[in-house]
């Protein structure tokens, strides 16, 4: 097996042989999420370095519930001891109210950052380590997204403004790569399968104006279904929440109707469309849209899944101003102020995906549990590939 041309364990040699010239004896920080990136760039730093580097956990407040417990459990079962710094009233206060995706995305780095320097400088060290990939920059260069990492390459010096050097060893690397070279390591599976989950975590995914109330609904619905989300042979599946949408019709949507039905040979009436009151993200070309995302409701929900990419085909041609179309699993109801989108896909790269096949009874399951709690009345399932949609909603 080789990257970029070398064999593995060249690749990793010339890796630690570089890591230990440039922090040359100084002391190093490595931010650790517990996801396959950070624990590898971690790990190769903690051969290079030994006792020079010290891992941290920041809980920000995003995490999924008992996430941060587990993964200081895992981390530290590999030999790297780990100290958690909770900070997540810092981040809820920064946050609590704001609605725009690119503001919270920056309010959240500004914060990660800043309490970096804190900690860097109480330990008195001179680098952060961290785990960017190649698609975190590119992405972020594009502008598809601002990644809440990447720094250097869009032109923030960490020295002048954080007081600190970022060492970034996996910046040319891929998802898949990393995965290889983890395994390589030895890396516990449990990191090394784990789903990617975004730095600001479950704040991107409270989609649009960001309160504890939305977090909490999330939190505890992502607890509630995990396992049966595992279920979804998927490379990614997870749960969104919004306002709930209101009910919407334009002539371009009673159009896409009727393309519809013609799709899934079937007359009558039984649709129902809603517009989400929040823009998400989409790729256009190169670059990121926020745009629309649209609701449907239609009694035999698994027709319209499974006719969903020649119906995704019309959906492009006829409403241009969306990237996202939702199915509906629930019943509509009038009650309730949120709705929680189930998002699953399959993807090799991250750059593009499909929407993943899954099995009828797991979202009927899934529907059920969520709606135990009074405060979410729709379920959606997202059958947009990316692109036109991203992955995550912000
Ligand atoms: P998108 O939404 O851009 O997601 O299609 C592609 C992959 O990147 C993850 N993602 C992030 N990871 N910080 C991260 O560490 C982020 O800010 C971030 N945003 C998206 C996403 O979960 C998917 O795996």
């Amino acid at each position: 097996m080789k990257i970029f041309g070398k064999n593995i364990d060249e690749f990793i040699n010339l890796t630690i042989k570089e890591i230990k010239r440039v922090v040359n004896g100084e002391k190093v920080i490595a931010a650790v999420s517990g996801g396959v990136d950070s624990t590898v760039a971690a790990y190769l730093t903690w051969l290079a370095v030994g006792d020079k580097m010290e891992a941290i956990i920041i809980d920000t407040g995003f995490m999924r519930e008992n996430e941060v417990e587990e993964n200081k459990r895992i981390l530290e079962e590999m030999g790297i001891k780990i100290n958690v710094i909770d900070v997540s009233n810092e981040f809820y206060e920064a946050l609590i109210g704001k609605k725009d995706a690119e503001e919270k995305r920056i309010i959240f780095r500004e914060k990660f950052y800043e309490i970096l320097r804190r900690i860097v400088k109480e330990y008195k060290a001179s680098y952060l380590v961290q785990g960017t990939i190649a698609p975190d920059w590119i992405e972020t260069v594009g502008k598809i997204k601002t990644q809440h990492n990447v720094l250097v390459q869009i032109g923030i010096k960490p020295e002048e403004k954080y007081g600190f050097k970022v060492l970034e060893p996996l910046a040319d690397l891929y998802k898949d790569q990393v995965r290889k070279l983890a395994k390589y390591l030895n890396i516990s599976e449990k990191i090394i399968n784990r789903q990617p989950f975004p730095g600001p975590g479950l704040l991107i995914r409270c989609v649009g104006e960001f309160d504890l109330d939305k977090l909490n609904a999330l939190r505890s619905a992502t607890a509630q279904t995990e396992g049966l989300l595992n279920k979804i042979k998927s490379s990614q599946a997870f749960l969104a929440i919004f306002r709930k949408p209101r009910m919407a019709t334009s002539a371009a949507i009673v159009e896409f109707i009727k393309e519809i039905k013609n799709i899934l040979k079937i007359g009558g009436r039984g649709f129902k469309t809603y517009e989400f009151y929040e823009y998400v993200t989409g790729v256009k070309g190169d670059s990121r849209v926020y745009s629309k995302m649209l609701g449907i409701y239609y009694k035999e929900y698994e027709k319209i899944i499974e006719k969903k990419d020649e119906i995704i085909q019309q959906f492009s041609k006829i409403l241009p101003d969306y990237t996202r179309l939702a199915v509906m699993i629930s019943e509509p109801r009038p009650a309730g102020k949120y709705a929680i989108v189930i998002r699953a896909v399959v993807t090799e790269d991250f750059m593009t995906a499909k929407v993943a096949e899954v099995d009828f009874n797991i979202l009927q399951e899934i529907t059920s549990i969520i709606l135990k709690d009074k405060r979410i009345t729709q379920v959606y399932y997202d059958i947009t590939p990316k692109p036109p949609a991203t992955i995550e909603y912000e």
